[in-house]
């Protein structure tokens, strides 16, 4: 018997790619794979790509570029760009890097099995187009095996927003929703796998309209659907935009018990000014006020969001107006970012900030929001907490999971066993981590 061919999958970005990342191990298992942790021993390297962050596409450049040495170690090693550089950059990696065999967009990844059969033969496989049909076909995650107790469901992909900074729109094309019949029966499948809690996935996940079996449905509406299933305990969705946050699904945050009380709602600024010019059609003050109702409904919801300081023509007052409104806020969690051009989108043209300014913005946001964020979890000790267990602790005895407030719990001498949902009480906060005992 030969042995298993190995895949190396190296993933950047979001949740949408970490959850492609599986998807695509399990295409490429029907043709022998089995993953490895590191590059060295690989027979197929993956790189899952992010163009989001700054100079995206050059960082996968220099990388590829680390990697090509191993060819010469193993001739049969084939190299592969996945994700949004892939989508963006599409020929041109190839052109610019001989090394790649295989060049596949997030739309493409169910073709993965032919691709590799492709670059088996010596030939090189491109894939970078947004197909119209059996656009989904590829997500359903297949078998019978037990899954961890947290699984990420896709519902929705892509993007009509077009935020003036962001690639989204086009490198993973226009909103497209999941029906919502087949989302259902894949939960159900999910749940017979072991599974506890769904996210539901989706660039503009709140903007989701899919097929049910009485006409179209809301996001709010399939939370509702999915509250119904036995053995499934917990319900969340990311992410979404504040211009979609419908009142059915404010109220399902009132009185659905299994959505989590966790929302990722991204502000971007606090000033009308720059929301203005990022496109975001909403205002500082609509924003707050939307929280005022969703906070009406679930008094301890856990905000987190998504910032971009240094925006072209952001002035100090703008700034400013950012750090106030996160202070009205108080996010339990938030992702803060350096505006950096993306060619292509209108903000690219745009007059920059100077990078010393920016970088100091930055610094003064991220202080302010981590000083949020250690006093939420500090107000978390003496709490009794519902915690999903994950997985087993580096100490004996131990084990380690999620609150409802998505903050990682270690629980020492836990009777729990994965899968469990139980009651513990809070006695530390730790910097990352929170330490209890069960109830
Ligand atoms: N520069 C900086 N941050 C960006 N984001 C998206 N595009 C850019 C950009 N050009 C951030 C936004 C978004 C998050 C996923 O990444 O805050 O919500
Ligand atoms: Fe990008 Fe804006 Fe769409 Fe989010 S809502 S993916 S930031 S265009």
């Amino acid at each position: 018997m030969t042995s298993p061919k190995k895949l190396f999958i190296k993933t950047y970005g979001c949740q949408m790619n970490v959850y492609d990342s599986e998807r695509m191990a399990e295409a490429l298992g029907g043709q022998g794979y089995v993953e490895t942790k590191t590059a060295d021993d690989a027979d197929m390297i993956l790189l899952n790509t992010c163009h989001i962050r700054e100079k995206a596409a050059e960082k996968v450049y220099s990388e590829l570029g680390r990697l090509k040495p191993l060819k010469a170690l193993n001739p049969d090693l084939k190299i592969g760009v996945a994700g949004c550089v892939a989508q963006a950059e599409g020929a041109e990696i190839m052109r610019r890097q001989p090394a790649v065999d295989l060049v596949v967009g997030p739309q493409s990844y169910h073709r993965l099995g032919e691709m590799e059969a492709k670059v088996r033969k010596g030939e090189s496989a491109l894939d970078t187009d947004f197909p119209e049909e059996d656009k989904f076909e590829h997500l359903k995650s297949r078998g019978k095996a037990k899954r961890a107790p947290a699984a990420f469901l896709t519902v929705q992909e892509g993007c009509d927003k077009f935020c003036a900074f962001c690639v989204v729109p086009y490198t993973r094309g226009a909103e497209v929703s999941r029906p919502a019949t087949q989302l259902l029966d894949e939960a159900r499948a999910l749940v017979d796998r072991g599974v506890r809690e769904v996210t539901l996935l989706g660039q503009n996940v709140n903007a989701y309209h899919g097929a049910g079996p009485n006409g179209d449905m809301t996001l709010a509406n399939l939370i509702r659907e999915l509250d119904k299933i036995d053995g499934l305990q917990r319900i969340r969705y990311t992410t979404s935009h504040p211009n979609d946050m419908g009142d059915d699904l404010i109220a399902a945050h009132g009185d659905v018990e299994k959505l989590m009380p966790y929302l990722h709602l991204p502000v971007q600024s606090g000033s009308d000014r720059i929301l203005k010019r990022m496109n975001r059609s909403h205002t500082a003050e609509s924003y707050l006020k939307l929280l005022e109702r969703i906070r009406a409904v679930r008094p301890d919801i856990l905000m987190s969001g998504d910032f971009i300081v240094g925006f072209p023509e952001e002035t100090d007052e703008d700034f400013e107006a950012t750090m106030e409104l996160v202070r009205e806020v108080r996010y339990g969690y938030a992702y803060s970012f350096k505006y950096s051009t993306r060619p292509g989108t209108p903000a690219a043209e745009r007059p920059l900030v100077p990078a010393e300014v920016a970088d100091e913005r930055l610094q003064r946001l991220q202080k302010l929001i981590t000083q949020h964020q250690r006093e939420i979890q500090e107000s978390m000790v003496g709490r009794e907490l519902s915690i999903l267990v994950e997985k087993q602790g580096r100490e004996p005895g131990q084990v380690i999971g999620k609150s409802e407030y998505l903050h990682a719990v270690h629980i020492e001498n836990a009777r729990a066993q994965i899968g469990d949902v139980v009651k513990v009480k809070i006695v530390e906060a730790k910097t990352n981590s929170l330490m209890a005992h069960e109830l």
